[in-house]
């Protein structure tokens, strides 16, 4: 049963599908507090909080503080509140009460659980104005699925997308993508996509490509294509302002930019220097800007990743200018213990300045908003101007999109990825975390950079982390310029990584029946085993273990030099050792705790019983799987 409360004049996000007429009593379960703009619960000692999409931490959120405020922030350690997305949904999960939560404000909204007082969840808000979903229902997978019922079904990609993907920030040209491309083919590796970052573009403007190093890039698409190969290319949301760049004039010529409280264009800056940001809220806009993704599209291009749509802002022209005046007077001071702190700090404050959010305005729904009242819905407008655009243009074709802000309703339109992580074992383990958290608000096309971005990476941390990447829909591998080379063929044990590969390529026929099923069902792709086992203790304390579907568990290495792991398993199981798609063992194992050995180049899966896991002859390429011939390791 889901109910709507409505507390003050709530901004509609469209993220819920489903018209549900509004309750008339208070928020169940929570106290209001209209004067401290807050919704609180005291929490039982055994009390579990379940969801929030993309965020850093645990499966259970308790003891910490997670700002819903889609934020351009590259270093995701475990004191940060805020990352790139905002997916209000949560499952409160009790002795006494069990209930799902959706707070569908596009505001900055706080989920305090636990970390003010560890007995006490409260959820602050900016603004008081917001629509609640309650969800009651029989079990956390039961609530869920409700809650996926109203939000519209999750956005499925062309079965290509299922393949891997190889990224990196720094492919320069056409002959730079030519030998990642030639490598893994020398090395019978296989690959169906190649990302194109930023570099690709001229002078870092969206919907062009700089021609002297992609000259004839239609050519160069069908090249590819020719060969199974799919070019992904990145689409920024600032434009830059630049005379006679058409997508830059027609925005200035038809009011399509956010504009400040004076009606001039918001000047900001990204990577081109300076840029207007389109206001994706304005549905005049999202059709123009959705339309000029054709210009990719009419050459062959049929997958792309949205970037920097939080949106990330390195500084503004008007806090630039007040920074330039406010440093000038430390000028040969003598800089000490607070002034030295306060002129770094003044720097450093420009990028992602709060106070920037305030500078401008969107035209959405036929009102005036200023944007830090509706910032979490700008990325998923990025979006949907994209995937309305894509329905509206070519209906019969999939297309590949994922973004890396989002807000939940966006889901229908796109994936996530789930941005600039680091080459940390920790972030292995934090992405093994978040991809249940992500499904729960309706997110099924998700991955992590495999071998994390920032930093370089080592042999054994790649090798751990594709041993688990096999299994997300996304499967990237992405780095930033001038770190180490993590392109597969690069490594040691070449085999080694051939056969995690490959294995990928034989999994396809399970994971992508099972990601359509959840898709179509309004189900989990990955579950913590506490959802399916509620009443076995044993499960909540295994935050590093998951099902994939419904037929097997994962039980991932993501400690460095380790052999083996415990694994707690909830049910008698099959345990297959992989070494390769064809080189395995089985072991079936009893419901309980176990040390179990892996290899670095082992791969554990856990198969349910009564179940099988189907394995095709892997191809170098999604498309020359053949369904028909499929294995069954069965249990
Ligand atoms: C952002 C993206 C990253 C990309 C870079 C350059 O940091 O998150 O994936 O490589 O921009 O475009």
């Amino acid at each position: 049963m889901i109910r709507r409360y409505v507390i003050g004049n709530p901004i509609e996000t469209d993220s819920v599908v489903k018209v549900i007429s509004p309750e008339s009593g208070i928020v169940p379960y929570f106290q209001t507090l209209d004067k401290e703009k807050a919704l609180t619960l005291p929490m039982s000692k055994w009390d579990k909080v379940f969801g929030l999409g993309e965020t850093v931490r645990g499966i259970n959120k308790r003891g910490f503080k997670y700002i819903s405020n889609c934020k351009d922030d590259n270093s995701h350690t475990e004191d940060k509140n805020s990352l790139y997305a905002a997916q209000n949904f949560f499952v409160y999960y009790g002795k006494e009460q069990c209930f799902g939560m959706y707070v569908d404000t596009p505001g900055k909204v706080c989920f305090d659980i636990g970390d003010t007082d560890i007995n006490v969840f409260s959820i602050v808000f900016e603004d008081f104005d917001s629509n609640i979903y309650v969800i009651d229902g029989d079990s956390i997978l039961d609530i869920v699925k409700q809650f996926r019922g109203i939000i519209g079904k999750s956005y499925i990609p062309p079965k290509w997308a299922f393949g891997f993907g190889q990224s990196r920030w720094g492919y320069k040209s056409a002959q730079d993508v030519r030998d990642v491309v030639n490598n893994y083919e020398a090395l019978d590796m296989p690959l169906d996509a190649v990302y194109l970052d930023i570099d690709y573009m001229e002078r870092y403007k969206d919907f062009t490509v700089n021609s002297e190093t992609f000259p004839d890039f239609k050519g160069f698409v069908k090249e590819m294509k020719d060969k199974g190969i799919h070019l992904v290319p990145i689409i920024d949301a600032g434009v830059k302002i630049e005379e006679g760049y058409d997508v830059y004039e027609e925005g200035v010529k038809e009011g399509y930019f956010v504009k400040k409280e004076n009606g001039e264009n918001l000047v900001a800056a990204v990577w081109p220097g300076r840029v207007h940001f389109p206001d994706f809220l304005n549905e005049k806009t999202r059709k123009w800007f959705g339309d000029k993704y054709k210009v990719l599209l009419d050459m062959g291009i049929d997958g792309f990743w949205n970037d920097m749509n939080e949106p990330a802002i390195f500084y503004t022209e008007d806090n630039l200018r007040d920074v330039f005046e406010e440093i000038k007077k430390y000028e040969g001071k003598n800089l000490d213990i607070t002034s030295f702190f306060r002129f770094q700090g003044i720097v450093e404050g420009l990028q992602n300045n709060p106070e920037d959010f305030k500078r401008f305005y969107h035209e959405y729904k036929g009102k005036r908003y200023r944007h830090d009242k509706v910032h979490n819905l700008y990325g998923f407008n990025m979006t949907r101007a994209a995937g309305e655009s894509f329905e509206r243009n070519s209906p019969d074709k999939k297309i590949l999109m994922f973004s890396r802000a989002s807000y939940i309703g966006m889901h229908r339109y796109a994936g996530v990825w789930t941005g600039d992580n680091q080459t940390w074992w920790s972030h292995l383990l934090m992405n093994i975390q978040q991809m249940p958290a992500l499904n729960m608000c309706g997110f099924l096309y998700c991955g992590a950079d495999v071998g994390g971005f920032w930093g370089d990476t080592t042999e054994d941390l790649l090798m751990r982390w594709t041993e688990f990447a096999i299994f997300t829909p996304l499967f990237r591998n992405h780095s930033l310029r001038d770190t180490r080379n993590q392109e597969y063929y690069r490594f040691t044990d070449k085999e080694g990584f051939r056969n995690l590969l490959r294995l990928r390529y034989a999994l396809i026929p399970y994971l992508y029946l099972e990601f359509v099923k959840a898709a179509e069902n309004d189900e989990m792709l990955f579950k913590p085993l506490c959802f399916e086992y509620p009443d076995d203790e044993m499960c909540y304390e295994t935050e590093d273990q998951l099902f994939m579907g419904d037929n097997i568990m994962l039980a991932p290495i993501y400690k460095q030099n380790a052999t083996g792991r415990y694994v707690y398993l909830p049910e008698d199981m099959k345990m297959v050792r992989f070494r390769s798609f064809e080189d395995y063992d089985e072991e079936v194992m009893q419901k309980g705790i176990h040390f179990v050995r892996a290899e670095l180049n082992e791969l554990l899966v856990f198969i349910r019983k009564g179940k099988s896991l189907p394995l095709a002859k892997p191809a170098n390429r999604t498309g020359d799987i053949d369904e028909t011939d499929l294995t069954y390791i069965k249990y």
